[in-house]
């Protein structure tokens, strides 16, 4: 029996390959080029399926385009590549990694939070370019962590795992705000108290972000949002670009509306507005959150076994279709 064909859009881990050549006919990007439109296209074309990345945009032009495609299993919790509408209505399923990545990206959220509240990369620049040559009472002096308010917007998995990280291990006071409010045993297990969203931007010591990018959370955080905060609030993006207004961000940080932020997301990345680039008090880290070799080997096999999932029962184990 001929074996399915199926484009591996990036570069990714041998074993993954390995284990997808036992199911599948595999053309693999190893090349590791993020593919235009146009060559996304092209090597889909008589693909029975693919396995991408957040890089890849599968949209009603690319679907009309790829008549044989049946199944795309993002190697990624978030899926905003995804039209999910658009696949869904030409059948096309769809599938994310989630759970696999939860704790790994919040270690990283609160890694973030740390560095931009303490201005760890900001004094290490100053270090390495030999300006320090005395100590004094208030040289790099940032913000509190321990005890502060730590703010959390879009309160999933993720947000849960920083919230538990901020009550538990640093005795924060933990306010969030989302859609929906958690059940109880969830808010009890997290420490963390519902409030309006002008209140955590009003209140909020560190907000962090950790909603997924939709039409609706487009700007979420823009002037307007940035004016509600404290002057000495720090603000941690660890979503998707687009949540924040980077131009009004960086225009923030600059006239010292708020304090610093430490963004691993950025608006039209790879890219980053100049700017951010311009302005001390940012971190900036290239999209990394769930960067670590385990939790990167997971989010492969999970992509993978959702393709053979759906391949042999006809069901994948995370379908993102309605
Ligand atoms: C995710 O899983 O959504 C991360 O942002 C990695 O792309």
């Amino acid at each position: 029996m001929t074996q399915p064909s199926i484009l591996v859009a990036r570069a990714v881990f041998p074993e993954t390959l390995e284990l997808l050549s036992q199911h599948f006919e595999v053309d693999s990007n190893q090349a590791d080029t993020v593919f235009s439109k146009a060559e996304l296209i092209a090597r889909l074309q008589g693909k029975w399926g693919a396995f991408t990345t957040g890089s890849e945009r599968i949209d009603a032009e690319v679907l009309a385009a790829c008549p044989d495609l049946k199944m795309v299993a993002n190697m990624a919790v978030g899926y905003n590549n995804f039209d999910v509408p658009a696949m869904t209505a030409r059948r096309v399923v769809a599938t994310n990694t989630p759970d696999v990545l939860t704790e790994t990206t919040a270690d990283f959220g609160f890694a973030l939070l740390m560095a931009t509240a303490r201005r760890v990369t900001e004094s290490e620049h100053y270090l390495r370019a030999g300006q320090w040559k005395k100590w004094s009472y208030d040289m790099f002096a940032g913000a509190e962590v321990h005890g502060s308010r730590l703010g959390i917007l879009g309160m999933g998995r993720i947000g849960q795992g920083i919230a538990r990280r901020g009550a538990h291990g640093f005795g924060m006071d933990v306010v969030y705000h989302n859609r929906s409010r958690l059940a109880p045993d969830l808010e009890a297990a997290c420490k963390a108290r519902y409030v309006s969203k002008e209140e955590l931007l009003r209140t909020a010591d560190h907000l962090v972000l950790v909603l997924p990018y939709s039409a609706e959370s487009h700007h979420a955080i823009g002037a307007k949002e940035l004016d509600q905060m404290k002057p000495t609030a720090t603000l941690v993006n660890i979503a998707r670009g687009g949540i924040v207004d980077d131009a009004a961000l960086a225009r923030a940080l600059r006239e010292k509306k708020i304090a610093a932020a430490g963004l691993d997301v950025f608006e039209g990345e790879p890219k980053v507005h100049p700017d951010l680039l311009a302005v001390p008090n940012v971190v900036l880290t290239p999209h990394i959150a769930s960067a670590t070799i385990p939790t990167r080997k997971a989010m492969a096999r999970l992509a993978a076994d959702n393709l053979v999932a759906f391949h042999q029962q006809g069901r994948p184990l995370n379908p993102l279709n309605p």
